[in-house]
Parts: structure tokens; C-alpha cells; sequence
């Protein structure tokens, strides 16, 4: 039999499954995107108060985090601002430089000072590059076209200058060219606008730099003492930095199940990667963690996820499949990652108990029992409010444009300790 699960209130309250909801971890009114976090929008990144908190209260200056799973770096930014050593892993080359720019502190004035010769690059520049994805010109309208590609011209034209100032460029350009394209970037997945006004290019990139600026300006105090090492590469198969007992913490968010129904990091990345020259990686979510269906083996250890498995499947056998396929690839990930941390040291686990076909995935429980039977402890789990967050309150569990199920209003903290 499933557990009955307690409503979730707003008052503190003690849950099944060590559940306790936290209103202390849900950084009410502080923006995820507070910052140096202003630079660039990520899907589903984390509050920094999450990792801020996780970081001071279980580390110390020096020690080893590892992000499997880092996403635009906020646990690697935070590992920086703390001085602590930092491994992460991302699928996506987007969220790879996203990091790098806000972990790399940048003399303002240096910024300043290209921004005047991008300028004058940009006008005299030709339109040199146009990206070679398909359906280009559903994405953006031919003028747009043109200027994205005179202002790529004027960019690559800075390349002569500090390349850590010209990554900070390419981001930038990276938010100019979703603000400018015809795609809703209130969305998720691509999904095209309606209408739109033409685009002055210059005058959205320049907005975008001045605020990135201006987030940039929150690392003037950091100092890189102890390495920082981001690795673009799908952490399931990954070597590099992974030496077993290596860590002192992990914390990490993971993707909340498949692509294709919850978030498509990929699609939202693709606009961008066409115009950073990286048209070649548009299979991305093909290759997430969690992408593949698989038939459904008895051989997870966690009684949890075979209740609602087993539920689903009387309902849907092919979502069953999928949702198995999720938590088949979660078990490989929590298999790898549970060696590397030190006997006593901590793992966090960001996840989500989104809902398929009506039935709720407890993840968090899900998770606590894969770890515990790879010698950890359940510590606790943390309910806390997304409303700060940038997540989609509804999915499209089905995939079909107008069907849409309430999803995610809480996360779930799992905290875990190595035994043994
Ligand atoms: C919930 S997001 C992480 C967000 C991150 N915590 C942040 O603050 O931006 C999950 C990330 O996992 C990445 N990902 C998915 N499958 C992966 C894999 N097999 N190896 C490495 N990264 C993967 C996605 O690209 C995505 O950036």
C-alpha cells in the first residue's frame, strides 16, 4: 500500500517519508535571479540561498563540492564566493558558459572599455555568420537576422582582447538572442510568438550588458584560491575529477524526469546555440538523464517507486516505461556519485514529485532510498515553496499543446550522509 500523503500547509509541520516543510528554505522575496544570477535565465535553477546555506553549514574553506548536474553554476558560483574547490558537470556547452562568466570576477572597466570598440566593430561590421539550423526564419524575421549576425561579426572581431571579456560577450549575446527571437521566452520548450515588433538588436544586447554588468560587479570581492573545474560531458559516463572519497559535499539538482515532458534544457538552449556556432548539439535531449523509455526491471531498490510504478503502469504502460527510464538512469547517477563523497560528508539532492498520469512521484523518497542502499543515511528532506522559483507550475504531462496537469508548488531538499 502507498503511503497517504499529508496535505502540505504553509505552517512548519512534520510529514511522512522525514518530510518536514521549511518555510526557512524558501527565501521568500529574494529573486533566484538576485545578483551575479542575473546573468543569463537558466531553467530550473537553484535559489542561491539553498546552496549558500547547504555550503556554510556543511563545508569548509578548501573542501571538494561536486554539482553532477550544475546547470548555469550556481553551486559552483557559490563555491567560488566561500572559497571552496569545485567539480561540475553539465550535457549543455550553454549552461558550461553561463558558469564560467559568473565565476569569472572581470574588471568592470575592461568590460566598459570593449563595449565602446564592440560598438564601433558593430557599426561597420558585414554580416558574416548565419547559423546553419533549420527553420531559421521561424525563429527570426530577416532584419533580426542581420544584426544578430553584424553583431556576431563585431564580437568575433573582439577576440584579440581577454577571452574571458569575450565569453562574457557571447552570453550576453546568448540573452540577446532569445529576447530578439520570435520564441516566447516565458516558455520553456520553443513555442513561437504571435506577434512581435521588430527588433533593434544593438539597443537589446546593450540593455543586456548593462545589467550583466552590473551582476558582475557582485564578484569583485571573489578570489579563485582552490581549483574550479566544469566539465562539459553526460555525468553517466564521466572520469575526469571523479576519484572515489574525493568530496566533502555534493548538492545538486537533477533534471526532474524526461525531457520531453517536464524541462527540455535542450530546446530552451537550441536559438542560443545556433548563433554561439554550436548547431551540431541539437540532439541534447535525446540525451539527458532520464531520456530513454526502458521496460520496466525489477532491480531498483526502492519498494517507493515500484507502488506508483506498478499504479501507472495499470494506467499507461508506455509512461510507465518512461518514468522508469528516469529513475533507472537517477539509480546510475546516485551509483556513481556515491563512492566519491568521504565517509561522515554530506550529499543534498534538489528534486521534484511531479505528476504523471494523476498519480504524484515521490522523488525525494524515491532518492533517499537509492542512496540508502548504497551505505548512506536518510538525514531529513525539506519541503520548500517554489513560488520564487522559474518553473512551470503546470506541465504538459501528455505532451499535447492544451493538456496541461498542475505540477510542482514544492521541492523537496533531501539530505543524506554517508555511513559506510
Ligand atoms: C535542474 S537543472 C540544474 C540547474 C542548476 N542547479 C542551476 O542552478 O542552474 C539539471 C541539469 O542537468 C543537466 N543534465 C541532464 N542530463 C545530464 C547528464 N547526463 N550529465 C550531465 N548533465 C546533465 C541539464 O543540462 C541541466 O542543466
Amino acid at each position: 500500500m502507498r503511503q497517504q500523503f499529508l496535505p502540505i500547509t504553509e505552517l512548519d509541520q512534520a510529514l511522512p517519508y522525514k518530510r518536514l516543510r521549511d518555510a526557512s528554505w524558501d527565501f521568500k522575496g529574494i529573486p533566484a535571479s538576485s545578483g551575479i544570477y542575473a546573468i543569463h535565465p537558466y531553467p530550473a535553477m537553484f535559489h542561491f540561498g539553498i546552496v549558500r546555506r547547504v555550503i556554510r553549514e556543511f563545508s569548509q574553506v578548501g573542501d571538494w563540492v561536486l554539482d553532477p548536474f550544475m546547470g548555469s553554476g550556481v553551486a559552483a558560483t557559490e563555491s567560488l564566493l566561500h572559497q571552496r574547490a569545485f567539480v561540475g558537470y553539465d550535457l549543455n556547452p550553454l549552461a558550461i558558459h553561463i558558469a564560467k562568466v559568473r565565476t569569472t570576477p572581470l574588471p568592470v572597466a575592461a568590460i566598459k572599455l570593449s563595449c565602446e570598440h564592440l560598438y564601433q566593430h558593430y557599426r561597420e561590421a558585414a554580416p558574416e555568420f548565419i547559423p546553419t539550423g533549420p527553420n531559421l526564419h521561424y525563429w527570426f524575421d530577416d532584419s533580426t537576422v542581420q544584426q544578430l549576425s553584424r553583431l556576431h561579426t563585431a564580437i568575433r572581431r573582439l577576440a584579440e582582447t581577454d577571452p574571458e571579456v569575450e565569453r562574457f560577450f557571447w552570453v550576453s549575446f546568448s540573452e540577446a538572442v532569445r529576447i530578439c527571437s520570435l520564441s516566447d521566452e516565458q516558455e520553456f520548450k520553443l513555442v513561437r510568438r504571435k506577434t512581435r515588433s521588430p527588433s533593434d538588436v544593438w539597443s537589446i544586447f546593450a540593455r543586456v550588458v548593462w545589467k550583466n554588468i552590473a551582476a558582475i560587479a557582485h564578484l569583485s570581492n571573489a578570489r579563485a584560491l582552490f581549483p574550479m573545474r566544469m566539465h562539459c560531458a553526460d555525468f553517466l559516463h564521466a572520469e575526469e575529477d571523479l576519484e572515489p572519497n574525493r568530496f566533502d559535499l555534493v548538492i545538486t539538482s537533477p533534471p526532474y524526469g524526461d525531457s520531453r515532458t517536464t524541462v527540455a534544457y535542450g530546446q530552451f538552449s537550441r536559438l542560443s546555440l545556433w548563433w554561439l556556432g554550436m548547431s551540431n548539439v541539437s540532439d541534447l535531449d535525446k540525451r539527458m538523464l532520464g531520456s530513454r523509455r526502458q521496460p520496466i526491471a525489477r532491480d531498483l531498490p526502492s519498494p517507493t517507486l515500484y507502488a506508483v510504478l506498478d499504479e501507472l503502469a495499470h494506467r499507461d504502460l508506455k509512461r510507465a516505461e518512461e518514468v522508469f527510464g528516469f529513475y533507472a538512469d537517477l539509480f546510475a547517477a546516485i551509483q556513481r556519485i556515491a563512492p566519491l563523497v568521504k565517509r561522515g560528508k554530506h550529499v543534498f539532492f534538489l528534486v521534484g514529485n511531479r505528476r504523471v498520469k494523476g498519480i504524484e512521484l515521490p522523488t525525494d523518497k524515491i532518492c533517499a532510498d537509492l542512496f540508502e542502499s548504497q551505505g548512506y543515511q536518510h538525514v531529513r528532506t525539506y519541503v520548500r515553496s517554489i513560488s520564487n522559483k522559474r518553473m512551470p507550475v503546470e506541465n504538459s504531462p501528455t505532451n499535447i499543446p492544451g493538456q496541461r496537469e498542475t505540477t510542482m508548488r514544492y521541492e523537496y531538499l533531501v539530505h543524506l550522509q554517508r555511513m559506510r
